[in-house]
């Protein structure tokens, strides 16, 4: 991310502006600060009071957003941590209770076209995709040493793709012959898997791609422990929102979100999910598939 020139325009950033309204002194919790578009947005509505505390599990994101956050009158803290520690990173700050936390999930167009993420099928990179290099398992580990099972049912699971069994077998009979060390080699193995018949409109390596960057980073269990941290830390009339980009992702806050309105914890504002205009996804491709669900605490 730092030094790429891929300009990063924060999804739904007109929608949330005006949904959200915050007092000047608020203190805003970015759990996915990425290049900083949406808290620069907030960060221009707030006073000497008010603070944003972002969070980033890519270092370069966090250096990133340093720079474009520069110049706020706002506190900004920022920290490389998972969002799955919300509650310890807002806690060690001496803060109690916040007043938005907005979680802008998934990854940003600068990490898809670095090749140290190791993210895209459309260019040849190293097939990596740990948004935290802390982590210590890449896809190419799980590619190249998961049993056939286990990958096809990772490839169903976390990406609902109907044809893992077929794909798993064409994985696990090309690393017999060689390691699958590309995001290249893993796109053309997958294609191959799914030959004519599985081209629709989208990729055919979508729906795998999705599912070992999910496995990789544990993204469903991390974003379930952020927003099981989220109602402990909202103040009274405090706002969650959360930007989802596929049908896994948005079920968990759907549920979420219901389960804490049942219970008298939150107020669901957005009765369905919002999408972006057509204006928005002509100029941000990025956008399709965006969905951003809010709750206000009660
Ligand atoms: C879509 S981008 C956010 C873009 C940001 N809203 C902006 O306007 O610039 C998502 C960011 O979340 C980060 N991320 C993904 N999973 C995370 C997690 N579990 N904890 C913290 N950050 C995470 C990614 O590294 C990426 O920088």
């Amino acid at each position: 991310m730092d030094g790429s020139t891929t300009e990063h325009i924060p999804v739904l950033a007109e929608v949330l502006a005006e949904q959200i309204k915050l007092p000047k002194d608020a203190v805003v919790v970015d759990a996915t600060i990425g290049q900083g578009g949406h808290s620069l947005l907030f960060g221009k509505r707030l006073g000497p009071k008010g603070a944003i505390i972002g969070l980033d599990v890519d270092i370069n994101a966090i250096r990133r957003a340093q720079s474009v956050l520069e110049g706020l009158l706002c506190r900004v803290i920022l920290v490389n941590s998972n969002f799955s520690e919300i509650a310890q990173v807002v806690r060690g700050q001496g803060m109690e209770k916040v007043d938005f936390i907005l979680a802008d999930l998934g990854f940003c167009s600068a990490q898809l076209e670095d090749d140290r993420m190791g993210l895209s099928f459309q260019k040849n990179m190293p097939l990596d995709m740990r948004l935290d290099k802390r982590l210590t398992t890449t896809a190419a580990d799980i590619i190249n040493r998961a049993d056939e099972k286990t990958l096809a049912d990772l490839i169903y699971k976390f990406g609902e793709e109907r044809a893992s069994r077929r794909i798993a077998r064409f994985i696990v009979e090309r690393r017999h012959r060689e390691p699958i060390t590309t995001t290249g080699q893993l796109a053309a193995i997958i294609s191959n898997a799914m030959g004519k018949g599985g081209w629709s409109r989208i990729h055919p390596a979508t729906r795998t791609f999705q599912a070992l960057r999910i496995a990789v980073n544990n993204e469903l269990e991390n974003l379930e422990t952020l927003l099981g941290s989220v109602p402990a830390l909202l103040r009274q009339n405090g706002f969650i929102a959360v930007i989802s980009f596929h049908s896994l992702e948005d079920r968990i806050v759907k549920m979420d979100f219901k389960s804490n309105e049942k219970n008298g914890v939150y107020k669901i504002i957005t009765k369905k999910p919002i999408s972006a205009s057509r204006d928005e996804v002509s100029e941000n491709h990025r956008a399709r598939s965006a969905k951003l669900r809010i709750a206000q605490k009660v």
